[in-house]
């Protein structure tokens, strides 16, 4: 089970560091899960200090596909690396409707974070035209197509998958739990058609839309959910943590 919490453009030093510290107690006996973290990039570095030796691990929210260079504003797997990251999100649907990501650009920036020892959460997930016209299923398979082009992978812990229904995001409606489990099923099936049966049950796949406390049990408790991206409730220390401890339960 993972819990993570995608702070997405919130918070600012001070604020970052007691989140952090709150996180870092709520998670300090989370038996059986694995809880991360990813703030804003220049917040990185001062929340990894108060989570480094805890068993909160840090992410990135992107990444930069090229190495280094005159990319202006970007931030590349070496610098999320030297900061103390383990993870970065990939092709979050902010990213892909508010910054133009194709599945090109998702494609390159999973190589990138695979090439460099992180491990891409991958975002994919419908919007809500998309399902109403009940091609949910469609967009996600080809979402993990392109992303994951070429992709070789030596054990389920090198990528994580977040299938996060777009209209679910940030609008307090989540999908239920029949909803996500049904595409978590199918996230799963296609991971076994395209990698192993045994690797595909080893990767995560996390739901993500507006995972709250009051949901997150009947949400984690669905088979094929292996635990949350979360945006709105991973920015209150007693929020994130109450999902954490719902997880811990179910883990236990
Ligand atoms: P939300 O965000 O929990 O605020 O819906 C989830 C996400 O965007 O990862």
């Amino acid at each position: 089970m993972l819990i993570a919490g995608n702070w997405k453009m919130n918070t600012d030093l001070p604020s970052a560091r007691a989140l952090a510290a709150g996180v870092r107690e709520s998670a300090a006996d989370a038996e059986g899960v694995e809880v991360l973290v990813c703030p804003p990039f220049v917040l990185l570095d001062g929340v990894y200090q108060i989570l480094q030796g805890s068993n909160v691990k840090v992410g990135g929210q992107t990444l930069h596909p090229e190495d280094e260079g005159a990319f202006t504003g970007e931030v590349s797997a070496q610098m999320l690396r030297s900061v103390g990251c383990s993870h970065v999100i990939v092709g979050h649907s902010e990213r892909r409707a508010l910054f133009g990501e194709t599945d090109e650009d998702v494609h390159a920036r999973v190589r990138q974070a695979l090439d460099n020892d992180l491990v891409p959460v991958l975002c994919v997930g419908e919007t809500l035209d998309q399902r109403r016209g009940g091609t949910q299923q469609k967009v996600v398979a080809e979402q993990l197509e392109k992303a994951l082009e070429g992709a070789e992978l030596a054990s389920g812990s090198d990528i994580v998958v977040a299938y996060e229904p777009v209209w679910a995001i940030g609008t307090g409606e989540t999908a239920t739990p029949e909803q996500a489990q049904s595409m978590h099923a199918f996230a799963r099936k296609w991971l076994k058609d395209r990698f192993t049966d045994e690797l595909a049950a080893d990767i995560c796949i996390l739901y993500g839309g507006s995972m709250k406390p009051h949901n997150a049990e009947e949400l984690l408790s669905q088979d094929d959910v292996d635990g949350g991206l979360i945006g709105g409730a991973s920015l209150k220390a007693s929020d994130f943590g109450a999902i954490i401890e719902h997880a811990v339960h179910l883990a236990g």
